[in-house]
């Protein structure tokens, strides 16, 4: 069965607003939601179990409140680390199996079994993977779509050019990739659609939103930093991400220390556990976010990129 990625003609761009570890909110979901964009958050942003089914809540009230006014909300989406090694997996789950959340964004490791149960109730589960192997691996689990994490992401980003990703799994299945990585106008979604990709995910774009959860001195560095301010290192956590120069210094680590690290070594424990909470991070697209506005606003500016976009590729080619 293929999926209606217009989901009943409620999106206004193919667009994900990316799940985001400590940043992401429910307001800022409900906005991008109220504006025709899919809004997400990670479900471990929040400390507690009884937390995220507060933040379900919200969200179930927010989208009865939109419905009531007239205003064709489209659906959120909620991240779940469904890896055998998070604790809070099955749990987390069954709070979304029981509030029908209609999108579920999963990552690392990816069980049959909970695509089975994602399934069950009506909801689509999309995977993210940073490769082609990956990829084949969530879709005969059962995804129903791949989000292909490319190089220049934001958080844990992928290492591959998106054209040579978006290729190699368009190879493996027909079902949606929904592209991830330092995209940040409306022009960059037409882009990902011309090559290949169903929707665009962005995470950074939004970081700097007066809805986002981002102390306000990483939304400050977010706007005053660019493309080359921010560093690709494996040492923070074991895995590759992005990470801001100017928060890394703050915290007195040597970029030199780790540029130089091997993958899967961890500079030290103190560091580690900061990452995300005073050591920020976001993707190639910094550069772009400018502004604290809102985030239904960049919401409304990016859908006329977008539509604009479309009249002139349409013209050119
Ligand atoms: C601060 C930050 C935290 C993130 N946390 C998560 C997370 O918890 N779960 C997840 O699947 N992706 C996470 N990501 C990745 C985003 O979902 C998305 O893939 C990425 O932001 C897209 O690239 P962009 O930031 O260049 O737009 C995070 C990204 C950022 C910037």
């Amino acid at each position: 069965m293929s999926i209606d990625l217009t989901f009943g003609g409620r999106m206004r761009i193919p667009m994900i607003v990316a799940p985001m570890f400590l940043v992401s909110s429910p307001e800022l979901a409900l906005a991008a939601c109220s504006r025709g964009v899919i809004g997400s958050f990670p479900a471990h942003s929040t400390r507690t179990r009884e937390k995220f089914a507060e933040w379900l809540v919200q969200m179930d009230e927010g989208m009865a409140r939109m419905e009531a006014e007239g205003v064709n909300p489209a659906p959120y989406a909620v991240n779940l680390v469904v890896h055998p090694t998070n604790e809070r997996c099955q749990g987390d789950l069954a709070l979304c199996i029981e509030h029908k959340v209609r999108i579920v964004l999963t990552s690392k490791g990816a069980p049959t079994d909970v695509f089975e149960k994602i399934h069950a109730y009506g909801g689509i589960a999309f995977h993210d993977v940073a490769s082609a192997r990956h990829a084949e691996k969530a879709l005969d689990a059962g995804a129903d779509g791949i989000i292909a994490v490319c190089s220049g992401a934001g958080g844990h980003t992928g290492q591959v050019n998106p054209f040579a990703l978006v290729n190699e799994i368009r190879q493996l299945t027909d079902k949606p990739i929904i592209l991830s990585g330092a995209m940040s106008t409306g022009r960059d979604v037409v882009a990902a659609r011309a090559m290949g990709a169903d929707m665009a995910y962005l995470g950074t774009r939004f970081i700097a939103c007066p809805e986002s959860l981002a102390p306000e001195a990483y939304r400050d560095e977010v706007i005053e930093c660019t493309a080359k301010d921010v560093l690709y290192t494996t040492a923070l956590d074991g895995f590759p991400a992005n990470f801001l120069v100017p928060s890394l210094l703050k915290a007195g680590l040597n970029l030199d220390d780790l540029a130089d690290i091997r993958p899967g070594e961890v500079i030290d424990a103190h560091a580690a556990k900061a990452r995300y909470k005073d050591i920020w991070s976001s993707g190639h697209g910094v550069g772009m976010v400018t502004e604290k506005t809102p985030a239904a606003e960049v919401c409304d500016l990016l859908i006329a990129q977008y539509e604009r976009a479309r009249a002139t590729v349409r013209e050119l080619l």
